[in-house]
């Protein structure tokens, strides 16, 4: 199969936070892709990362009682960390600190400027630091963020504003066409409607901030962290040993609804700026709430994938948090949600059927089995490339359910005794059906998938998930 390039990328996490259950959902969504693509033979660069300028990074490592760049390594080395327990199989983690990245941002800035698209402007308005950006009047409630209940604070400065609005029109051509796709459907028809109510220029400085990249040609201002972090995505490919975004833009980006506007407006405009391709495809996943309540640190319901994994494993988390609802849709997860999905489907549906074909063809000594995975995939291909996660696995374990019915109604045992031909027939077909599920579950669970085929190759059952 000729070898295909595949970019995708994950949004750079805030290094003022540590990695947490909705950071690890993206992740790992990206990583199902990416395994997937390198599964097929595809060249793949993955690319993940943190952010690491702006106040609120500068207020946590205050905090904290530590230097910005001194706080800065030691959150980044928690992503590192944390995605390596979970199985993140990434190309390139990326800092926005790194020197490199920062003359890259400044040059294109520099660019920005030199073809008229920045303008020094007095600005006033309230600022949320969470958000990290200006909120407008008809957004705050009650005087607050409503994401992060804080109240965003007056500021008045001179900054430096992309002429933004400029490109209105473009990029809604470049969305109606396809040249820039979101996804899901109703995501892009809500950027599409916001963009023709208007667009505003956006100030891509700061003068109030001192940790970032000094804003080239005024000392007294520093790139607004937004402009920096986007930047991320094009800078990485002439940093690291891959494609040149000019020859190959990035296939898929993949952020949470939460950060949409940024990905779909603000970025696609940066780049039409300076004339360089747009990312072919912006996905944006839905958020999920722990038992029926939005995820906080006051409420104290944030899950920690780490002690998830831990306690269950990573592949069961990577499994249960893609299954239980649409990548597209808000949904629902919690420890419970886990425990289910661990003990029903992967214990008693797959780890069982597993158990019961390797002990019956031993003990019927049915002998090695020439298995055929081929054509495997093409149940689970068209879901993947279409960001149906959730249905991937539903077939898969339609399949595996069956497997189970099918023993229950032909009693290998009994047919032992009466018709050998049809013994090995159900056994050899059920050996079968689990060296495909193994290998379109590989992307899922890699390590499962290898266990599998494993215990498959040598006839060797033991205990996929053992009762918690
Ligand atoms: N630093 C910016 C992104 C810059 S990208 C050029 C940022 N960082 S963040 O740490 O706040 O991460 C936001 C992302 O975390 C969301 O877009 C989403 O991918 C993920 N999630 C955070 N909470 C989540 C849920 N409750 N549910 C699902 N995803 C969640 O924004």
């Amino acid at each position: 199969m000729a070898k295909n390039f595949k970019y995708i990328t994950t949004p750079i996490y805030y290094a003022s936070g540590n990695p947490h259950i909705g950071t690890a959902y993206t992740t790992i969504a990206a990583d199902v892709l990416a395994r997937y693509w390198r599964g097929r033979g595809d060249k793949v660069f993955f690319l993940t990362g943190t952010d690491e300028h702006g106040a609120k990074i500068a207020q946590a490592a205050e905090r904290a009682g530590k230097s910005p760049s001194e706080f800065v390594g030691e959150q980044a080395q928690k992503y590192v960390d944390v995605w390596k327990k979970l199985d993140i199989d990434y190309s390139q983690f990326f800092r926005t600190t790194d020197p490199k990245h920062e003359k890259i941002v400044q040059e294109f800035a520099t660019k920005l400027k030199n073809q008229k698209l920045i303008e020094k402007r007095q600005y006033s308005g309230l600022y949320c630091v969470g958000c990290e950006r200006y909120l407008s009047e008809d957004e705050i409630v009650d005087g607050k963020c409503p994401d992060h209940k804080t109240k965003p604070v007056a500021q008045s400065e001179e900054n430096y504003f992309f002429l933004l609005s400029k490109f209105r029109d473009k990029l809604i051509k470049a969305i109606e066409d396809g040249d820039l796709n979101i996804l899901p459907e109703t995501r892009r028809n809500e950027v599409l409607g916001k963009l023709r109510q208007g667009l505003d220029d956006v100030s891509i400085s700061r003068s109030s901030v001192k940790w970032g990249i000094p804003f080239p040609g005024d000392q007294s201002q520093t790139i607004y962290v937004w402009f920096d972090a986007l930047i991320n995505y094009y800078s990485a490919t002439h940093i690291y040993d891959t494609v040149p975004w000019e020859d190959h833009p990035a296939d898929v980006h993949i952020v949470g609804k939460d950060i949409l506007w940024f990905h779909a407006i603000i970025w696609p405009a940066m780049l039409m700026a300076l004339h360089l391709p747009l990312p072919k495809l912006i996905f944006a996943h839905g958020f999920f709430t722990v038992d029926g309540e939005k995820m906080s640190r006051s409420r104290g319901n944030v899950l920690d994938p780490v002690a998830l994994s831990k306690k269950y494993g990573a592949e069961p988390l990577r499994y249960a948090l893609l299954r239980e609802f649409p990548f597209g849709s808000d949904g629902d997860f919690s420890e419970a949600t886990l425990k289910l999905r661990y003990d029903r489907d992967l214990a008693n549906e797959l780890g069982n059927l597993l158990q019961r074909v390797l002990v019956m063809i031993q003990k019927y000594d049915i002998g090695v089995i020439p298995t055929n995975v081929e054509g495997s995939l093409s149940v689970v291909r068209s879901d993947l490339e279409s960001f149906r996660f959730d249905s991937a696995l539903v077939q898969i374990w339609d399949s595996l359910r069956q497997g189970n019915v099918v023993i229950d109604k032909e009693k290998p045992w009994e047919l032992a005794k009466t018709d050998r031909e049809k013994l090995i027939k159900i056994l050899s077909g059920e050996y079968d059906r689990l060296s495909q599920a193994a290998e379109a579950l590989a992307p899922f669970m890699p390590e499962t998938a290898k266990e599998i085929h494993r215990q498959l190759t040598y006839l060797d059952p033991q205990p996929l998930f053992p009762k918690k």
